[in-house]
Protein backbone atom coordinates (compact mmCIF):
# COMPACT_ATOMS: atom_id res chain seq x y z
CA UNK A 1 0.00 0.00 0.00
CA UNK A 2 1.49 3.43 -1.06
CA UNK A 3 1.00 5.71 1.63
CA UNK A 4 1.39 9.85 0.78
CA UNK A 5 2.17 12.73 3.56
CA UNK A 6 0.74 15.90 2.20
CA UNK A 7 1.98 18.80 4.55
CA UNK A 8 3.57 22.51 4.99
CA UNK A 9 5.80 23.82 7.56
CA UNK A 10 7.00 27.11 8.59
CA UNK A 11 9.65 26.90 10.54
CA UNK A 12 10.38 23.33 9.77
CA UNK A 13 8.57 20.82 12.68
CA UNK A 14 5.80 19.39 10.61
CA UNK A 15 8.33 18.95 8.75
CA UNK A 16 10.00 16.72 10.82
CA UNK A 17 7.22 15.37 12.67
CA UNK A 18 5.75 14.33 8.66
CA UNK A 19 9.31 12.43 8.37
CA UNK A 20 8.61 10.25 11.75
CA UNK A 21 5.45 9.21 10.29
CA UNK A 22 7.17 8.36 7.55
CA UNK A 23 9.51 6.53 8.84
CA UNK A 24 7.38 4.30 11.41
CA UNK A 25 5.03 3.20 8.51
CA UNK A 26 8.48 2.11 6.79
CA UNK A 27 8.39 4.11 3.92
CA UNK A 28 5.58 6.80 2.87
CA UNK A 29 6.18 9.73 -0.09
CA UNK A 30 6.34 12.94 1.90
CA UNK A 31 4.75 16.07 -0.51
CA UNK A 32 5.61 19.60 0.90
CA UNK A 33 2.64 21.66 -0.21
CA UNK A 34 4.82 24.98 -0.58
CA UNK A 35 6.77 22.78 -3.19
CA UNK A 36 3.51 20.75 -4.73
CA UNK A 37 0.46 22.99 -3.77
CA UNK A 38 -1.85 20.67 -5.91
CA UNK A 39 0.04 17.24 -5.91
CA UNK A 40 -1.41 13.94 -7.79
CA UNK A 41 -2.95 11.99 -5.42
CA UNK A 42 -3.82 9.07 -7.84
CA UNK A 43 -1.34 6.07 -7.39
CA UNK A 44 -1.75 6.53 -3.51
CA UNK A 45 -3.75 4.21 -1.41
CA UNK A 46 -3.67 6.46 2.07
CA UNK A 47 -3.05 9.71 2.25
CA UNK A 48 -2.01 11.25 6.02
CA UNK A 49 -2.40 15.31 5.84
CA UNK A 50 -0.99 17.84 8.59
CA UNK A 51 0.02 21.04 9.28
CA UNK A 52 1.01 23.70 11.73
CA UNK A 53 -1.24 26.36 13.73
CA UNK A 54 -0.91 30.28 14.18
CA UNK A 55 -2.72 32.26 16.49
CA UNK A 56 -5.49 29.81 16.11
CA UNK A 57 -5.39 28.76 12.79
CA UNK A 58 -3.99 26.83 10.29
CA UNK A 59 -2.57 27.82 7.72
CA UNK A 60 -3.36 28.79 3.73
CA UNK A 61 -1.43 25.98 2.08
CA UNK A 62 -3.30 23.19 4.54
CA UNK A 63 -6.61 24.53 4.56
CA UNK A 64 -6.92 25.49 0.87
CA UNK A 65 -5.72 21.70 0.07
CA UNK A 66 -7.97 20.21 2.66
CA UNK A 67 -10.68 22.19 1.79
CA UNK A 68 -10.23 22.10 -2.42
CA UNK A 69 -9.42 17.88 -2.00
CA UNK A 70 -12.29 17.00 0.16
CA UNK A 71 -14.01 15.01 -1.62
CA UNK A 72 -10.71 13.07 -3.55
CA UNK A 73 -9.61 12.41 0.26
CA UNK A 74 -12.79 11.20 1.63
CA UNK A 75 -12.28 8.16 -1.05
CA UNK A 76 -9.01 6.98 0.59
CA UNK A 77 -8.12 6.10 4.19
CA UNK A 78 -7.18 9.30 5.80
CA UNK A 79 -5.42 10.23 8.98
CA UNK A 80 -5.00 13.85 9.94
CA UNK A 81 -2.75 15.71 12.46
CA UNK A 82 -1.97 19.18 13.58
CA UNK A 83 0.98 20.78 14.74
CA UNK A 84 1.04 23.44 17.68
CA UNK A 85 1.70 23.89 21.38
CA UNK A 86 -1.50 24.90 22.59
CA UNK A 87 -2.29 23.17 26.12
CA UNK A 88 -5.77 23.48 26.06
CA UNK A 89 -7.53 20.06 25.00
CA UNK A 90 -10.27 21.98 23.70
CA UNK A 91 -8.62 24.49 21.82
CA UNK A 92 -6.65 21.88 20.41
CA UNK A 93 -10.10 20.75 19.05
CA UNK A 94 -10.71 24.13 17.56
CA UNK A 95 -7.41 24.15 15.63
CA UNK A 96 -7.74 20.72 14.21
CA UNK A 97 -11.27 21.58 12.86
CA UNK A 98 -9.83 24.80 11.58
CA UNK A 99 -7.16 23.09 9.21
CA UNK A 100 -9.95 20.79 8.56
CA UNK A 101 -13.60 20.67 7.32
CA UNK A 102 -16.18 18.36 9.11
CA UNK A 103 -16.47 16.52 6.36
CA UNK A 104 -13.44 14.89 6.04
CA UNK A 105 -12.42 14.83 9.84
CA UNK A 106 -15.62 12.63 9.89
CA UNK A 107 -14.39 10.50 7.36
CA UNK A 108 -10.98 10.05 8.96
CA UNK A 109 -9.30 7.09 10.54
CA UNK A 110 -9.09 10.00 13.40
CA UNK A 111 -7.20 13.67 14.05
CA UNK A 112 -4.35 14.17 16.00
CA UNK A 113 -2.94 16.72 17.76
CA UNK A 114 0.86 15.93 17.97
CA UNK A 115 2.28 18.78 20.38
CA UNK A 116 4.92 21.25 18.20
CA UNK A 117 8.32 23.04 19.17
CA UNK A 118 9.02 26.77 19.60
CA UNK A 119 12.08 26.97 17.45
CA UNK A 120 13.58 30.45 18.22
CA UNK A 121 16.40 30.47 15.73
CA UNK A 122 13.66 29.96 13.09
CA UNK A 123 11.25 32.63 13.92
CA UNK A 124 11.21 36.61 12.90
CA UNK A 125 11.58 39.39 15.21
CA UNK A 126 8.02 39.76 15.79
CA UNK A 127 7.13 35.68 16.25
CA UNK A 128 10.03 36.20 19.04
CA UNK A 129 8.31 38.52 20.90
CA UNK A 130 5.05 37.01 20.89
CA UNK A 131 6.03 33.89 21.83
CA UNK A 132 8.11 35.49 24.83
CA UNK A 133 5.21 37.15 26.08
CA UNK A 134 2.93 33.98 25.95
CA UNK A 135 5.40 31.13 26.56
CA UNK A 136 7.33 33.21 28.98
CA UNK A 137 10.50 31.88 27.81
CA UNK A 138 13.19 32.41 25.29
CA UNK A 139 14.68 29.22 24.94
CA UNK A 140 13.36 27.09 22.15
CA UNK A 141 11.56 23.96 23.08
CA UNK A 142 10.16 20.58 21.85
CA UNK A 143 7.38 18.80 22.79
CA UNK A 144 6.50 16.26 19.91
CA UNK A 145 3.74 14.16 21.23
CA UNK A 146 5.37 10.48 20.20
CA UNK A 147 2.40 9.05 21.79
CA UNK A 148 0.23 11.06 19.07
CA UNK A 149 2.37 10.13 16.68
CA UNK A 150 2.33 6.45 16.93
CA UNK A 151 -1.44 6.75 17.83
CA UNK A 152 -1.83 8.08 14.71
CA UNK A 153 0.67 5.47 12.97
CA UNK A 154 -1.35 2.48 14.37
CA UNK A 155 -4.47 3.88 13.08
CA UNK A 156 -2.93 3.72 9.19
CA UNK A 157 -1.44 0.14 9.62
CA UNK A 158 -4.43 -0.77 10.92
CA UNK A 159 -6.82 0.75 8.14
CA UNK A 160 -3.29 -1.05 5.73
CA UNK A 161 -4.61 -4.35 6.89
CA UNK A 162 -7.90 -4.54 6.10
C1 LIG B 1 3.92 33.40 16.34
C2 LIG B 1 3.48 32.03 16.72
C3 LIG B 1 2.15 31.78 17.04
C4 LIG B 1 1.72 30.49 17.40
N1 LIG B 1 0.39 30.29 17.71
C5 LIG B 1 -0.02 29.03 18.05
C6 LIG B 1 -1.40 28.79 18.36
O1 LIG B 1 -2.26 29.65 18.32
N2 LIG B 1 -1.74 27.52 18.72
C7 LIG B 1 -0.83 26.48 18.76
O2 LIG B 1 -1.22 25.35 19.06
N3 LIG B 1 0.48 26.70 18.47
C8 LIG B 1 0.90 27.94 18.12
N4 LIG B 1 2.22 28.16 17.80
C9 LIG B 1 3.17 27.05 17.86
C10 LIG B 1 3.44 26.48 16.49
O3 LIG B 1 2.31 25.79 16.02
C11 LIG B 1 4.65 25.53 16.62
O4 LIG B 1 5.79 26.34 16.72
C12 LIG B 1 4.79 24.54 15.50
O5 LIG B 1 5.77 23.58 15.86
C13 LIG B 1 5.14 25.19 14.19
O6 LIG B 1 5.20 24.24 13.16
P1 LIG B 1 6.08 24.48 11.84
O7 LIG B 1 7.51 24.57 12.30
O8 LIG B 1 5.83 23.28 11.00
O9 LIG B 1 5.61 25.74 11.21
C14 LIG B 1 2.66 29.43 17.44
C15 LIG B 1 4.00 29.69 17.11
C16 LIG B 1 4.42 30.94 16.75
C17 LIG B 1 5.87 31.16 16.40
Amino acid sequence: MSIAIVYASKHGTTAKVAARIADALGGAILIDLNATPSPDLSGFDAVVVGGPVYAGHGTAQVKTFAAARAAELATKPLALFAVGMEPDPAKREAEIADNFPESLRAHALGSWFVGGEFLFENMGFFEKAIIKRIAHTSESVSAIDDDAISALVQAVRSAQAR
